[in-house]
């Protein structure tokens, strides 16, 4: 099957594409020492695991049924962080993961009895979620884990004076969607304040890693929201920051993007099924829908990049698209196009393969879109087609 022949509303993953990013960020490893796990909440197609294992260090996951997923298909480390662990899920995490975050110190506490066992034995990581409370994005609170209020990690004070006994590393995320400098600035930070709990090289032994560093953390995680695979990303930065922590204080570290593994690796393929004429804007009726199946364009929200589509106005024939549901608001965007739009037509919305696939529902009984791979060669393979069954079985 080639792309035109495939079935829509239709999901495609582009592997070219996945495997380029996958290469830079091998690189970024390859050079800085860096560990770079796949952030599963944006991207979890796990038939492509065997692909991205090539290349990364592994996954990490935001509970446990992403941690089971990581565990069965991805096969290289597995790290969890949620902002709190069920007591009934606590020991298939300890089993399944090799590294667990928690946000505070309650949970770190409470789950205690079960992980610290497996902490001795050498079987588990345990780690902090800090809050660096250093917000580096304008704008949305929603997507900033430093805005005021935040739940999201332990501020500097309330952090205890030294590390809680069985405790090894730190984990911060506090990015979306950005470049090298917000990262550094926000690591400088990080180094200046807690700078008690890393350990101090010219004190100790860093050959003796165990032993002379007990007590203060053993790795870091930079978190994700880090857009390295985009085209202006200051790579070598990244190389460069990742060296001289590593280098300075004997620390893994560790990052973990989503949106980079994926980024531009993925459309939406859909049908105009009917132009409506309306007292504004004649609206194209697709069979996809914002709502259902690219809910970050309601909820960023942004207007996603449509191939052959541009500003409305720009080209001869501007159109609403819009979709199928009921919502008065499922509305993806005002385009231009240099053609006129038939009943029939098809449209690609790009860079669709992030936080698409792992947050589309089924209101108003809609269909999921099929999930296919378009293959180096140009071939098309259906990953997974959907149907009654799994509306009805959520339900
Ligand atoms: C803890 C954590 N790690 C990693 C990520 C991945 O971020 P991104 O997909 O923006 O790289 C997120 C996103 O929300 C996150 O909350």
């Amino acid at each position: 099957m080639n792309l035109s022949e495939i079935r829509t509303p239709a999901y495609v993953i582009d592997e070219k594409k996945l495997r380029e990013n996958l290469e830079i960020l091998e690189r970024v490893q390859r050079e800085s020492g860096a560990k770079i796990l796949l952030a599963q909440k944006a991207y979890s197609i796990y038939q492509t695991y065997p692909l991205i294992s090539k290349y990364l260090t592994g996954a990490t996951a935001s509970g446990l049924f992403e941690a089971r997923l990581a565990h069965e298909e991805m096969h290289g480390e597995n790290h969890v962080f949620e902002p709190a662990f069920g007591d009934e899920e606590m020991n298939e995490l300890c089993d399944i993961c090799d590294h667990i975050v928690f946000n505070s110190l309650n949970q770190l506490e409470h789950h205690r009895p079960v992980w610290e066992k497996r902490v001795i034995d050498g079987k588990l990581s345990v780690g902090l979620r800090i809050n660096p409370e250093f917000s580096t994005q304008d704008g949305n609170d929603i997507y900033d884990p430093c805005a005021k209020g935040s739940r999201l990690g332990i501020r500097l004070k309330d952090m205890p004076e030294s590390l809680p006994a069985g405790v090894e590393g730190f984990h911060f995320h506090t990015l979306c969607e950005q470049g090298f400098e917000p990262l550094e600035t926000t690591f400088l930070k990080v180094e200046e304040e807690f700078k008690r709990f890393f350990p101090n090289p010219a004190q100790e032994n860093l050959e003796g890693f165990d032993e002379d560093t007990r007590g203060k953390i053993k790795w870091i995680n930079l978190g994700g929201g880090h857009h390295i695979t985009r085209e202006d990303y200051d790579v070598d930065g990244l190389i460069r920051l990742v060296k001289r922590i590593r280098q300075t204080y004997g620390i893994e570290v560790y990052l973990e993007p989503g949106e980079a593994i994926a980024l531009d690796a993925g459309y939406l393929v859909t049908t105009v099924m009917d132009i409506v004429e309306t007292d504004r804007i004649p609206v194209l009726i697709l069979d996809t829908s914002a709502a259902c199946h690219m809910p970050d364009v309601l909820e960023m929200p942004y207007r996603p990049p449509l191939k052959d589509g541009e500003e409305p106005g720009e080209m001869n024939y501007t159109y609403r698209l819009s979709s199928r549901t009921c919502l008065a608001g499922d509305v993806i965007g005002d385009y231009s196009f240099e053609t006129e739009k038939n009943i029939g037509d098809r449209l690609v919305f790009e860079d669709m393969a992030i936080y698409s696939m792992v947050k589309n529902n089924t209101f108003n009984g809609m269909p999921l879109p099929d999930i296919d791979i378009l293959h180096e060669d140009g071939s098309v393979d259906i990953i997974r087609r959907f149907g009654y069954e799994d509306f009805k079985c959520r339900l």
